[in-house]
């Protein structure tokens, strides 16, 4: 019987027509909006494989809804929306997106970090509303990037080549990890230090850690305190890694200078958070990896793991 593939977002037609090849291959078909989650239950009870995005919550009830699921390629290099422990349980594969959104993904971080920290948005919009009316001296005066100190936590591949960037600006590189990471040290002159120096010494803070059981509200009122009051955070990771109620705290009360943000507690969030009413805050609808190169690559890798778990090959972006 020919195995059923279902796509729970809707992908370009050249990306699937691999799989439509030799597959019984269904996508939901609403571009606007992701699938509601008793549809896709139900649309997984003859799946054998099922491609996902971070959107979807992959928990055990998915997993269990049929008994045929083999494979679930998750489009996305994070993967905190599975749950992995009842993955293993089951034995089913769990792939996703490693390395191919490295690049897009750093640039990104960088961009929101020169973004937020020459008021680039603000500037933008001041503009364009017709507000500007002469060229003054302090006009929207930010901070220097060039020089300045960077702190990446969660130096991962992610953080390697944001650490790579910022050499081309001359900044000091401190980085926190679970584990030293002495390639970025060797390479880029990176220097490990723990999570409170590194919010003591840094004019940037740039959060690029997956989001785990430790991880979760790790940026709270306390860690924005011991930030200077220049300080810029940029999140790239995951929302829920930040207290968001902490950090408009820390922003209002002017104990750090400003936030980049592409990744929220709750996504999309919502126009009225109060976040979103602060001008010393730059946000992003969760694009770090939204280039149409990058992105296309990722629908490609997801695709051909599926296609080799279906083969009863190997995966090639196994999560365990
Ligand atoms: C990821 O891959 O985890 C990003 O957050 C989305 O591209």
């Amino acid at each position: 019987m020919t195995q059923r593939i279902f796509i729970s977002r809707k992908l370009p037609d050249e990306v699937i027509a691999p799989l439509k090849e030799n597959y019984d291959v269904k996508m939901w078909d609403k571009e606007d909006r992701p699938i509601p989650y008793e549809e896709l239950v139900k649309e997984v009870k003859d799946a054998d494989a099922l491609l996902t995005t971070l959107s979807e919550n992959v928990n055990k009830e998915l997993l269990t809804a049929g008994n045929k699921l083999k494979i679930v390629a998750n489009m996305a290099v994070g993967y905190d929306n599975v749950d992995i422990s009842s993955a293993k349980d089951l034995g089913i594969t769990i792939t996703n997106t490693p390395d191919v959104l490295t690049e897009s993904t750093a640039d990104l971080a960088f961009a929101l970090l020169l973004a937020t920290a020459r008021r680039m948005i603000e500037a933008s919009e001041y503009v364009k509303n017709g507000d500007w009316k002469s060229w003054s001296p302090l006009l929207l005066a930010g901070h220097d990037v060039h020089r300045k100190t960077i702190g990446i936590v969660g130096m991962g591949s992610i953080g390697k080549v944001v650490a790579k960037r910022a050499t081309g600006f001359d900044m000091n590189i401190l980085y926190y990890n679970r584990s030293r990471k002495q390639d970025a040290e060797d390479e880029l002159g990176a220097k490990y230090v723990d999570f409170d120096e590194l919010l003591a010494q840094s004019d940037f803070i740039v959060c690029l850690t997956p989001l785990t059981e430790e991880t979760k509200d790790m940026f709270t009122r306390e860690a924005f305190k011991k930030m200077k009051q220049t300080a810029v955070f940029v999140n790239a990771s995951r929302g829920p890694v930040v207290n968001e109620k902490d950090l408009y705290d820390a922003l209002v009360s002017g104990e750090i200078a400003g936030a980049g943000l592409d990744v929220f507690v709750n996504e999309p969030i919502d126009a009225d958070h109060p976040l979103l009413k602060l001008k010393q805050v730059v946000a992003m609808p969760h694009i770090g990896s939204a280039t149409g190169e990058t992105r296309n690559k990722m629908m490609k890798l997801c695709v051909e793991n599926i296609e080799a778990v279906l083969s009863n090959k190997k995966a090639i972006t196994p999560v365990f």
